[in-house]
């Protein structure tokens, strides 16, 4: 039997294969990897922003503030499902960049004697960025992490839960305990998280994260990000930008800023309600599909790529223990950049990591097994 029979037959006893047809798939022939990206749009948000644009925005007008007011709790309240968070722990707001920004405040707010900021010297870029310019603001230490660091003297560690280019899980479990020993926080970073595995936030004892809903959440262009505060940590939360969302009594203007001493603290202004009705789609799908099917289903497509990339000899960094990975795999070429664009030549979109990586992302809602055949039997086909 051809590998590519293999992964026919897989899709043919998929349980989660009929979510594929709740998307808007205008090119069924297109090969798309780049849902940890971008993921697919859900036919329900088209729906959704339809009905909200017409009949909320131009039918009701600003009577609809009544219920979009609280649009980014009620959304975050949603993610309890994805993250194992209890409702009023999570709002969706802004970008996650901001919500970095916000987090590492609150961090530092809360370890106001110490005065270093740890971030993996290899982190994603915003999340370097953003502790460099905390760092340099407030006169702060940037110490590159390490997996046996001293955090002593370390306030905050940044991470990511997922590597965003080897798809390597962290040891989210025992290394907050760690921190949590030496007195440190550790703010996760969970863009590649969010959609793609199971993962629960009290059982792992995390206490602040951040992350995307526009890639395996299939939230939309730009939808807003979520950040989640422990409850017991949310009255001390104090972050630097003060806006009137967070206001206790918001619409009694005459007042000085006294934040809510819950969650909607780290609110900033008007709420982006188009983008943040799409990501509760998007949330609410990966929702009713069960983030243990979707983790499950992640597993094999990952593991069915690493399979394919082992028979045409393309050499891959990401962890060969499902346990250990998440949803998108990295392989190493020379002329990552060249081969990529030959690629979506051939109809597979893809995207590339310098200076050698081309990475494949599996949406587990969107992504079928023949997918990562055709797309990896035509990587292969390119490279050798
Ligand atoms: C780990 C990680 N953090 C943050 C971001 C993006 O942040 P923002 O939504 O603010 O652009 C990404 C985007 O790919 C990411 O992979």
């Amino acid at each position: 039997m051809t590998l590519r029979q293999t992964a026919l037959d897989l899709d043919a006893d998929d349980p989660l294969a009929s979510y594929r047809d709740e998307f808007v798939i205008p090119d069924p022939n297109l090969v798309y990897l780049d849902g940890n990206s971008l993921g697919r749009t859900p036919k329900a948000t088209v729906a959704r922003l339809r009905q909200v644009v017409e009949s909320e925005w131009a039918g009701d007008l600003i009577r609809s503030w009544q219920h979009w007011l609280d649009l980014p709790r009620r959304v975050g309240d949603r993610m309890s499902a994805i993250i194992g968070s209890r409702p009023g722990e999570v709002v969706v707001h802004d970008s996650t960049t901001l919500n970095l920004y916000q987090g590492v405040h609150i961090a530092l707010g809360l370890r106001p004697n110490r005065r270093v900021i740890m971030v993996p010297a290899d982190e994603f870029p915003t999340d370097r960025y953003v502790v460099e310019g905390i760092a340099a603001e407030k006169g702060l230490e940037v110490r590159p992490f390490s997996p046996d660091a001293d955090l002593s003297d370390v306030a905050v560690v940044v991470r990511s839960v997922i590597d965003y280019r080897s798809a390597e899980l962290a040891d989210v479990a025992e290394f907050t305990v760690r921190a949590r020993e030496q007195g440190s926080l550790v703010l996760w970073d969970l863009s590649h998280t969010a959609g793609a595995i199971e993962f629960d936030v009290h059982a792992l004892g995390v206490e602040l994260a951040v992350g995307c809903t526009y890639k395996f959440l299939n939230g939309g262009p730009g939808a807003p990000a979520f950040t989640f505060v422990k409850s017991e940590l949310q009255k001390d939360a104090h972050q630097p930008i003060h806006g009137w969302f967070a206001q206790k009594d918001q619409f009694e203007m005459e007042r000085g800023f006294y934040p809510h001493d819950d969650i909607r603290r780290v609110l900033l202004g008007t709420p982006h309600v188009l983008s943040l009705v799409a990501a509760e789609e998007g949330i609410a799908l990966s929702a009713r599909a069960g983030m243990a099917n979707i983790a499950a289903k992640g597993r094999a497509l990952t593991a069915f790529a690493l399979d394919v990339c082992d028979r045409f000899g393309l050499v891959t960094s990401t962890p060969r223990d499902p346990d250990r990975r998440g949803c998108h795999i990295a392989i190493h070429v020379p002329d990552a950049r060249e081969r990529l664009s030959r690629l979506t030549d051939r109809g597979v979109i893809a995207d590339m990591r310098p200076p050698d990586i081309l990475r494949f992302g599996m949406s587990p809602l969107t992504t079928r097994f023949v997918d990562v055949w055709d797309g990896l039997e035509r990587t292969a086909s390119l490279t050798s």
